[in-house]
Protein backbone atom coordinates (compact mmCIF):
# COMPACT_ATOMS: atom_id res chain seq x y z
CA UNK A 1 0.00 0.00 0.00
CA UNK A 2 1.50 3.47 -0.80
CA UNK A 3 1.09 5.98 1.94
CA UNK A 4 0.60 9.64 0.48
CA UNK A 5 0.20 12.60 2.99
CA UNK A 6 0.10 15.21 0.23
CA UNK A 7 -2.76 15.99 -2.41
CA UNK A 8 0.34 16.79 -5.28
CA UNK A 9 1.89 13.32 -4.71
CA UNK A 10 -1.32 11.23 -4.36
CA UNK A 11 -2.56 12.58 -7.40
CA UNK A 12 0.66 11.93 -9.48
CA UNK A 13 0.07 8.35 -7.72
CA UNK A 14 -2.86 7.56 -8.77
CA UNK A 15 -2.60 8.29 -12.25
CA UNK A 16 -3.96 4.76 -14.26
CA UNK A 17 -5.40 3.21 -11.13
CA UNK A 18 -8.42 2.68 -13.01
CA UNK A 19 -11.55 2.86 -11.41
CA UNK A 20 -11.76 3.88 -7.98
CA UNK A 21 -13.59 2.93 -5.41
CA UNK A 22 -13.29 5.17 -2.04
CA UNK A 23 -13.67 4.52 1.74
CA UNK A 24 -13.27 7.76 3.79
CA UNK A 25 -11.80 7.17 7.58
CA UNK A 26 -10.68 8.82 10.46
CA UNK A 27 -8.97 5.97 11.38
CA UNK A 28 -8.60 3.47 14.63
CA UNK A 29 -9.96 0.92 12.23
CA UNK A 30 -12.39 -1.97 13.42
CA UNK A 31 -14.41 -4.55 11.55
CA UNK A 32 -16.54 -1.90 9.94
CA UNK A 33 -13.94 -0.18 8.39
CA UNK A 34 -12.50 -3.12 7.23
CA UNK A 35 -15.95 -4.30 5.55
CA UNK A 36 -16.21 -1.02 3.92
CA UNK A 37 -13.24 -1.93 2.07
CA UNK A 38 -13.44 -5.38 1.32
CA UNK A 39 -17.01 -3.71 -0.35
CA UNK A 40 -15.08 -1.72 -2.12
CA UNK A 41 -12.76 -4.01 -3.61
CA UNK A 42 -15.94 -5.42 -5.49
CA UNK A 43 -16.55 -1.77 -7.23
CA UNK A 44 -13.40 -0.90 -8.32
CA UNK A 45 -9.90 -1.92 -9.72
CA UNK A 46 -8.00 0.33 -7.00
CA UNK A 47 -9.41 0.48 -3.32
CA UNK A 48 -8.17 4.21 -1.96
CA UNK A 49 -8.78 5.06 1.18
CA UNK A 50 -8.21 8.42 3.60
CA UNK A 51 -7.10 8.98 7.07
CA UNK A 52 -7.74 12.42 8.77
CA UNK A 53 -9.32 13.18 11.54
CA UNK A 54 -11.24 16.25 10.59
CA UNK A 55 -11.47 19.03 13.11
CA UNK A 56 -14.56 20.48 11.35
CA UNK A 57 -16.56 18.10 12.57
CA UNK A 58 -16.13 17.86 16.16
CA UNK A 59 -18.00 20.75 18.34
CA UNK A 60 -15.36 23.03 20.61
CA UNK A 61 -16.47 20.70 23.70
CA UNK A 62 -16.10 17.11 21.99
CA UNK A 63 -12.93 14.82 21.71
CA UNK A 64 -10.77 15.82 18.46
CA UNK A 65 -7.90 16.05 21.16
CA UNK A 66 -8.63 13.02 22.37
CA UNK A 67 -10.07 11.26 19.33
CA UNK A 68 -7.93 7.72 19.24
CA UNK A 69 -5.04 8.06 16.64
CA UNK A 70 -3.39 4.76 15.68
CA UNK A 71 -1.64 5.64 12.46
CA UNK A 72 0.44 2.57 12.40
CA UNK A 73 -2.12 -0.17 13.33
CA UNK A 74 -4.57 1.37 10.80
CA UNK A 75 -1.97 1.04 7.92
CA UNK A 76 -1.35 -2.72 8.66
CA UNK A 77 -4.99 -3.55 8.63
CA UNK A 78 -6.01 -1.62 5.40
CA UNK A 79 -2.61 -2.92 3.52
CA UNK A 80 -3.93 -6.54 4.74
CA UNK A 81 -7.33 -5.74 3.02
CA UNK A 82 -6.11 -4.54 -0.28
CA UNK A 83 -6.27 -1.11 0.28
CA UNK A 84 -3.63 0.27 -2.59
CA UNK A 85 -3.04 3.79 -1.58
CA UNK A 86 -3.82 5.71 1.45
CA UNK A 87 -4.25 9.59 1.07
CA UNK A 88 -3.09 10.76 5.01
CA UNK A 89 -2.82 14.52 5.23
CA UNK A 90 -1.75 16.22 8.27
CA UNK A 91 -4.11 19.25 8.86
CA UNK A 92 -1.74 21.99 7.21
CA UNK A 93 -2.07 20.00 4.18
CA UNK A 94 -6.06 19.71 4.24
CA UNK A 95 -6.49 23.03 5.66
CA UNK A 96 -3.77 25.55 4.56
CA UNK A 97 -5.42 28.07 5.39
CA UNK A 98 -8.77 28.25 7.71
CA UNK A 99 -11.65 27.04 5.89
CA UNK A 100 -13.62 29.66 4.21
CA UNK A 101 -16.14 28.14 1.84
CA UNK A 102 -18.42 25.40 3.29
CA UNK A 103 -21.17 22.99 2.39
CA UNK A 104 -23.69 23.40 4.17
CA UNK A 105 -26.86 20.70 3.93
CA UNK A 106 -30.52 22.27 4.64
CA UNK A 107 -31.37 22.49 8.36
CA UNK A 108 -34.28 20.07 7.48
CA UNK A 109 -31.45 17.42 6.69
CA UNK A 110 -28.56 18.41 9.24
CA UNK A 111 -30.28 20.23 12.51
CA UNK A 112 -32.60 16.82 13.34
CA UNK A 113 -31.61 14.07 15.16
CA UNK A 114 -27.67 14.19 15.53
CA UNK A 115 -27.24 17.60 14.19
CA UNK A 116 -29.58 18.54 17.05
CA UNK A 117 -26.90 17.48 19.18
CA UNK A 118 -23.59 18.07 17.83
CA UNK A 119 -24.66 21.36 15.72
CA UNK A 120 -22.39 22.12 13.10
CA UNK A 121 -21.27 18.53 12.63
CA UNK A 122 -22.95 17.50 8.85
CA UNK A 123 -21.65 21.23 7.84
CA UNK A 124 -18.16 19.41 8.71
CA UNK A 125 -18.59 16.36 7.29
CA UNK A 126 -20.07 17.91 4.31
CA UNK A 127 -17.26 20.04 3.76
CA UNK A 128 -14.31 17.34 3.98
CA UNK A 129 -16.07 14.85 2.29
CA UNK A 130 -16.68 17.23 -0.69
CA UNK A 131 -12.66 18.24 -0.68
CA UNK A 132 -11.72 14.55 -0.52
CA UNK A 133 -14.03 13.78 -3.31
CA UNK A 134 -12.22 16.43 -5.10
CA UNK A 135 -8.68 15.23 -4.41
CA UNK A 136 -9.81 11.53 -4.93
CA UNK A 137 -11.95 11.80 -8.16
CA UNK A 138 -13.68 8.34 -7.06
CA UNK A 139 -16.17 6.84 -8.80
CA UNK A 140 -17.72 5.22 -6.28
CA UNK A 141 -17.59 5.98 -2.40
CA UNK A 142 -18.83 3.35 0.31
CA UNK A 143 -20.16 4.84 3.91
CA UNK A 144 -21.86 3.09 6.29
CA UNK A 145 -25.36 2.67 7.56
CA UNK A 146 -24.22 2.91 11.06
CA UNK A 147 -23.87 7.15 10.42
CA UNK A 148 -27.05 7.00 8.69
CA UNK A 149 -27.86 10.51 8.66
CA UNK A 150 -24.74 11.10 7.20
CA UNK A 151 -24.79 8.16 4.67
CA UNK A 152 -28.55 10.28 3.09
CA UNK A 153 -26.66 13.51 3.77
CA UNK A 154 -23.28 12.31 1.92
CA UNK A 155 -26.19 10.33 -0.87
CA UNK A 156 -27.91 13.75 -0.85
CA UNK A 157 -24.74 16.13 -1.50
CA UNK A 158 -23.44 14.02 -4.42
CA UNK A 159 -26.72 14.10 -6.03
CA UNK A 160 -27.48 17.10 -5.75
CA UNK A 161 -23.83 18.33 -6.99
CA UNK A 162 -24.01 16.21 -9.68
CA UNK A 163 -21.08 14.56 -8.53
CA UNK A 164 -19.96 11.41 -10.88
CA UNK A 165 -19.45 9.48 -7.87
CA UNK A 166 -22.01 6.30 -6.70
CA UNK A 167 -22.34 6.52 -3.35
CA UNK A 168 -23.10 2.58 -2.21
CA UNK A 169 -23.96 1.14 1.88
CA UNK A 170 -22.76 -0.51 3.66
CA UNK A 171 -23.91 -2.27 6.37
CA UNK A 172 -23.13 -1.86 10.05
CA UNK A 173 -21.20 -4.79 11.98
CA UNK A 174 -22.31 -5.51 15.50
CA UNK A 175 -20.38 -7.81 18.27
CA UNK A 176 -21.92 -10.88 18.90
CA UNK A 177 -24.02 -9.23 21.60
CA UNK A 178 -25.05 -6.92 19.25
CA UNK A 179 -23.23 -3.51 20.27
CA UNK A 180 -22.61 -1.84 16.55
CA UNK A 181 -18.95 -1.21 16.03
CA UNK A 182 -17.38 2.07 16.78
CA UNK A 183 -14.30 3.77 17.08
CA UNK A 184 -15.83 5.43 20.71
CA UNK A 185 -16.50 1.99 22.08
CA UNK A 186 -12.65 2.07 22.93
CA UNK A 187 -13.78 4.94 25.34
CA UNK A 188 -15.91 2.45 27.31
CA UNK A 189 -15.32 0.72 30.81
CA UNK A 190 -15.42 -3.01 31.09
CA UNK A 191 -18.81 -1.84 32.80
CA UNK A 192 -20.15 0.16 30.25
CA UNK A 193 -19.15 -2.43 27.38
CA UNK A 194 -21.24 -5.22 29.23
CA UNK A 195 -23.99 -2.38 29.03
CA UNK A 196 -23.88 -1.07 25.74
CA UNK A 197 -25.89 -3.47 23.92
CA UNK A 198 -29.35 -2.25 26.04
CA UNK A 199 -29.19 0.24 23.03
CA UNK A 200 -29.06 -2.21 20.45
CA UNK A 201 -31.86 -4.07 22.17
CA UNK A 202 -33.74 -0.99 22.65
CA UNK A 203 -33.93 -0.15 18.98
CA UNK A 204 -34.48 -3.83 18.13
CA UNK A 205 -37.47 -3.69 20.66
CA UNK A 206 -39.06 -0.98 18.47
CA UNK A 207 -38.25 -2.08 15.27
CA UNK A 208 -40.43 -5.72 16.52
CA UNK A 209 -43.34 -3.54 17.34
CA UNK A 210 -43.07 -1.77 14.16
CA UNK A 211 -43.38 -5.18 12.29
CA UNK A 212 -45.84 -6.49 14.16
CA UNK A 213 -48.15 -3.66 13.38
CA UNK A 214 -47.80 -1.24 16.50
CA UNK A 215 -48.48 2.31 14.98
CA UNK A 216 -47.78 4.73 18.24
CA UNK A 217 -44.45 5.83 17.60
CA UNK A 218 -44.66 8.42 20.16
CA UNK A 219 -45.48 5.39 22.56
CA UNK A 220 -42.18 3.18 21.19
CA UNK A 221 -39.65 5.56 21.27
CA UNK A 222 -40.72 7.07 24.65
CA UNK A 223 -40.62 3.36 25.91
CA UNK A 224 -36.85 2.98 24.80
CA UNK A 225 -35.66 5.92 26.32
CA UNK A 226 -37.86 5.30 29.33
CA UNK A 227 -35.43 1.95 29.13
CA UNK A 228 -32.27 3.51 29.17
CA UNK A 229 -32.93 6.22 31.44
CA UNK A 230 -33.96 3.15 33.95
CA UNK A 231 -30.49 1.42 33.13
CA UNK A 232 -28.49 4.89 33.86
CA UNK A 233 -28.20 6.20 30.71
CA UNK A 234 -29.04 9.61 29.14
CA UNK A 235 -30.84 8.96 25.71
CA UNK A 236 -30.79 11.95 23.59
CA UNK A 237 -32.60 10.89 21.02
CA UNK A 238 -34.68 7.58 19.37
CA UNK A 239 -36.89 8.35 16.46
CA UNK A 240 -38.72 6.13 13.99
CA UNK A 241 -37.98 7.81 10.52
CA UNK A 242 -38.22 7.04 6.90
CA UNK A 243 -35.22 5.36 5.18
CA UNK A 244 -35.24 7.93 2.17
CA UNK A 245 -34.98 11.64 3.91
CA UNK A 246 -35.14 10.45 8.05
CA UNK A 247 -38.51 12.82 8.15
CA UNK A 248 -41.81 11.98 10.23
CA UNK A 249 -43.28 9.05 8.24
CA UNK A 250 -46.92 8.97 7.45
CA UNK A 251 -49.42 6.32 8.49
CA UNK A 252 -49.01 4.32 5.07
CA UNK A 253 -44.91 4.57 5.30
CA UNK A 254 -43.52 1.12 5.10
CA UNK A 255 -39.90 1.58 4.94
CA UNK A 256 -38.78 3.02 7.94
CA UNK A 257 -35.48 3.24 10.22
CA UNK A 258 -35.09 3.07 14.09
CA UNK A 259 -32.38 5.72 14.96
CA UNK A 260 -31.25 6.27 18.46
CA UNK A 261 -28.07 8.73 20.17
CA UNK A 262 -27.54 8.40 24.09
CA UNK A 263 -24.53 8.98 26.69
CA UNK A 264 -23.27 6.08 28.76
CA UNK A 265 -20.86 7.42 31.22
CA UNK A 266 -19.25 10.16 29.30
CA UNK A 267 -19.71 8.19 26.16
CA UNK A 268 -21.99 9.27 22.81
CA UNK A 269 -23.34 6.04 21.60
CA UNK A 270 -25.21 6.26 18.01
CA UNK A 271 -27.01 3.15 16.61
CA UNK A 272 -29.67 2.12 14.26
CA UNK A 273 -31.87 -0.63 12.78
CA UNK A 274 -33.93 -0.42 9.32
CA UNK A 275 -37.45 -1.40 9.24
O1 LIG B 1 -17.52 8.65 9.10
C1 LIG B 1 -16.40 9.16 9.27
O2 LIG B 1 -15.43 8.52 9.70
C2 LIG B 1 -16.20 10.62 8.96
O3 LIG B 1 -17.35 11.36 9.26
C3 LIG B 1 -15.75 10.87 7.51
C4 LIG B 1 -16.80 10.44 6.52
C5 LIG B 1 -14.44 10.13 7.24
C6 LIG B 1 -15.50 12.36 7.29
O4 LIG B 1 -14.53 12.87 8.16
Amino acid sequence: MQIHPTIAGFRAALKGAGRVAFVPTMGNLHEGHIALMRQARAHGDSVVSSLFVNRLQFGPKEDFGTYPRTFEADCEKMAAVGVAHLFAPDEREMYPAPQAYFVQPEPVQADILEGEFRPGFFRGVATVVMKLFAIVQPQVAVFGKKDYQQLMIIRNMAREFALPIEIVAGETVRAADGLALSSRNGYLSEAERAEAPRLYRALDGVRRALEAGERDLARLEQGAMAELRASGWIPQYVAVRKQLDLQLPAAHDSRLVVLGAALLGSTRLIDNLEV
